[in-house]
């Protein structure tokens, strides 16, 4: 695959801020693909950019239709029954679910390290963040659960944002892990809110399974985040989709949508949307093994210094820098300046992630290869400097 034309200036003014930018910087920090997009989309979006008009385009029902058509084949979710409503993105999803299963002061658990935004989102709508730290063991990352039950029976938590497959650490969670969680949740009327927007990207012989295939059984309220924008790069383009069993829950979000207006068409996030999920399979499969080679290059290839979290989804690694000893920033500023890789720090995601870094795998291989080449370069860089400062004393 090819390395996108635009993504290294696109990031460019991001790059700089976060990075400090400057010539040679790589970059792989942001969780979408660093690859030229399916051809089959760029060619839609091309066509109803030439129709030349632009105004109201009302949503047929192929537009979702697609979205479970592609489910049902991909992950064997029948799930077109449930409500299905349009938001222009996940982290609006969130924040609407948020006012309207949860009140002023209530609290919502996370599980850290975790996607960045849901802290945000539950400390802007004046929620208190409840902590159910994933534990790092011998075999990977794990769920909580005495913990999560603990939290869970404070009758002020009222809601979990579970985040399946897992950004950053790669879990892509069991359907035991879940009912698991369920159960739990459906004890203590906590309502789960299953960010599963990285659905599709799940490697090897691991399986996505959907929140809402083990929620029934254990009687767990819920709503699911879903949409096109991770598996085919169209964050900037397209919406996506809250679905839930639940009517109540469906005619609030409804309404909330109403009022402020969130539910407008945009011409070509429709032809974008439709267009990935009814024709952009074969490209998805190439990129999905570029993803798994990615990973097993840097298996085998990765400085005996960095450790790697098995990666079982997304396109994410969660690489381990503790063993070099650096402080929050320090390690930041050590990839940024000695190995030249702009990684997204792993404190961005929780205190628990310091000492680690978030690197995109959606890459063209000589960049993933190219990445461990200069963590290689710096690390004897590092060493020799500390040789020779051991010498001098
Ligand atoms: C787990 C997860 N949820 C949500 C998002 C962002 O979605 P949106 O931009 O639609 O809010 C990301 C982006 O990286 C993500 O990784």
């Amino acid at each position: 695959m090819l390395i996108s034309k635009n993504s290294q200036s696109i990031d460019g003014p991001s790059l700089k801020r976060h990075f400090g930018g400057g010539q040679n910087l790589l970059s792989l920090w942001i969780a979408e693909p660093y690859v030229e997009l399916a051809p089959e989309i760029v060619a839609a979006l091309g066509e109803r950019a030439g129709q030349g008009w632009y105004g109201y385009e009302t949503r047929t029902h192929h537009v979702v239709g697609s979205f479970w058509q592609w489910m049902s084949t991909r992950h064997n979710w029948q799930g077109g029954t449930n409500r299905t409503l349009i938001s222009p993105s996940v982290g609006t999803s969130i924040g609407v679910l948020l006012q309207t299963i949860t009140n002023q002061g209530d609290r919502v658990i996370l599980q850290p390290p975790v996607f960045t935004d849901f802290k945000t989102l539950v400390n802007a709508n004046d929620r208190q963040v409840v902590r159910n730290i994933l534990v790092l063991g011998e075999d990977g990352y794990k769920l909580d659960l005495e913990d999560l039950e603990k939290k869970a029976a404070d009758p002020a938590t009222r809601a979990l944002i579970l985040c399946n497959p897992h950004n950053p650490v790669g879990r892509v969670w069991t359907p035991t892990e879940l009912s698991e969680v369920a159960t739990i949740c459906a004890n203590n009327s906590v309502f789960v809110i299953a960010d599963e927007i990285h659905a599709d990207i799940t490697l090897e012989a691991h399986r996505f399974t959907p929140f809402a295939t083990v929620a029934n059984q254990a009687g767990a309220r819920w709503a699911a985040l879903h949409g096109p924008i991770k598996t085919f790069g169209l964050a900037g383009v397209c919406d996506t989709l809250m679905i839930t069993d639940d009517d109540e829950i469906a005619e609030r979000f409804q309404s909330v949508s109403s009022q402020l207006h969130l539910t407008r068409n945009n011409v070509f996030g429709l032809a974008a949307f439709e267009a990935a999920y009814t024709q952009a399979g074969p490209w998805f499969d190439e990129f999905r093994a570029l993803v798994e080679h990615n990973a097993a290059l840097l298996r085998h290839g990765l400085p005996e210094e960095v450790g790697l979290i098995e990666l079982e989804g997304t396109y994410l690694a969660w690489l381990d820098f503790r063993a070099l000893g650096l402080e929050v920033p320090e390690l930041a500023n050590w990839l940024a300046l000695s190995a030249r890789l702009a990684l997204s720090p792993g404190h961005w995601f929780g205190r628990e992630g310091a000492g680690f870094a978030r690197m995109t795998l959606a890459a063209p291989t000589e960049q993933v290869a190219d990445a461990l080449e200069r963590l290689h370069r710096a690390i004897a860089t590092r060493q020799r400097s500390d040789r020779e400062e051991h010498d001098e004393l």
